[in-house]
């Protein structure tokens, strides 16, 4: 099923109803890319009624399900794939998309990886090496936008975490480099939206090198709450996290992702993203506030 629209998408970012695809949609609209060149490629049409609006092509493509994605591909020239947040076999939905983009003659598949994949042991790792290493042996031209952390992923809980004055994990005082989804949002539409990125590989994370007790400490400014960083040992927190209910396998992928934060896996001086999106990365207390008021 597909929107009408009079002009041909050229460019399609899979992923587009979930929060990092719709801030690419919207980076690249705000590039001044024309709406109707861009292909919203979602699992749920009736969640990209917003993106419709704005004159999107909303095309339908589950990684699971290939004959989706081969018609949802067609005539694209670069295309965004963002890694699936099933963890259903992952490497298998990424090599079902890469299939039907080699199939569909796409001149650039753009993934989004995680920072540091050429050397990282997280356990998150694993699925984006598998990724990566089958994009790379597929001929289509490639380029892997390794993301570091989120800053969101320390905002998205505080409504739980806040009222107890304790951000808890088991990233030690590691330094790590967060940024907020808008900036590899724009990293991303400038991949896909300008010339010269092919076989390139970007290590994408803020200027700022951080760690977790500043990034607590910098909530408890702003909110003007007590809310501090307390450390766990890596068995420690995971059975924390089980306590609050986070299913087994899960807690020990989040627990082991602190301490790859604390051997300074998630750590990067490259430079990479403040390079691809023209401007510093958005500096943390702006970052904090902005996901705050969001
Ligand atoms: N760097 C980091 O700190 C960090 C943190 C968390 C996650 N990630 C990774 O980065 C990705 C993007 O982040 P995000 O914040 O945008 O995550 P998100 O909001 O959960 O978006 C994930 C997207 O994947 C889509 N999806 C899942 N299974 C699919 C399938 N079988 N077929 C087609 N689409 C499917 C989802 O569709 P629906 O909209 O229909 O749900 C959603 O649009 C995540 O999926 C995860 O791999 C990175």
């Amino acid at each position: 099923m597909t929107t009408s629209s009079t002009q041909a998408p050229t460019i399609a970012v899979t992923g587009a109803t979930g929060h990092l695809g719709r801030l690419v949609i919207h980076a690249l609209l705000d590039r001044g890319v024309p709406a109707g060149s861009v292909a919203a490629l979602v699992r749920d049409l009736a969640k990209a009624e917003d993106l419709a609006a704005r004159g999107v092509v909303v095309r339908h493509a589950d990684y699971h399900r290939p004959e989706t994605l081969a018609a949802a591909l067609e005539g694209i020239q670069s295309m965004l794939l963002i890694s699936s947040s099933d963890m259903d076999d992952r490497p298998g939905q990424h090599r079902n998309v890469i299939d039907a983009a080699r199939d569909a003659g796409v001149q650039l598949v753009a993934y989004t990886s995680i920072l540091n994949a050429g050397t990282s042991t997280m356990l998150l790792a694993a699925d984006h090496q598998a990724t990566e290493a089958y994009l790379r042996d597929s001929g289509v031209p490639y380029a892997l936008l390794r993301n570091g952390w989120y800053t969101e992923n320390y905002t998205g809980g505080l409504a739980q975490s806040l009222p107890h004055g304790a951000l808890l994990g088991a990233a030690q005082d590691g330094q790590f480099n967060p940024a907020p989804r808008r900036d590899y949002a724009e990293a991303a539409a400038a991949v896909l939206s300008t010339d010269g990125h092919a076989n390139a590989t970007y290590e994408l994370g803020g200027d700022q090198a951080v760690t977790v007790s500043q990034v607590a400490a910098e909530i408890s400014r702003q909110t003007g709450q007590p809310y501090a960083y307390v450390n766990q040992s890596v068995p420690e927190y995971t059975a924390t996290l089980t306590g609050f209910g986070v299913p087994a396998g899960f807690a020990a992928v989040l627990a082991d992702s602190d301490a790859g934060i604390a051997r300074g896996e998630l750590s990067t001086h490259s430079g990479d993203l403040s390079r691809l999106i023209g401007r510093p990365t958005t500096p943390l207390p702006d970052a904090i506030g902005a996901a705050l008021k969001g």
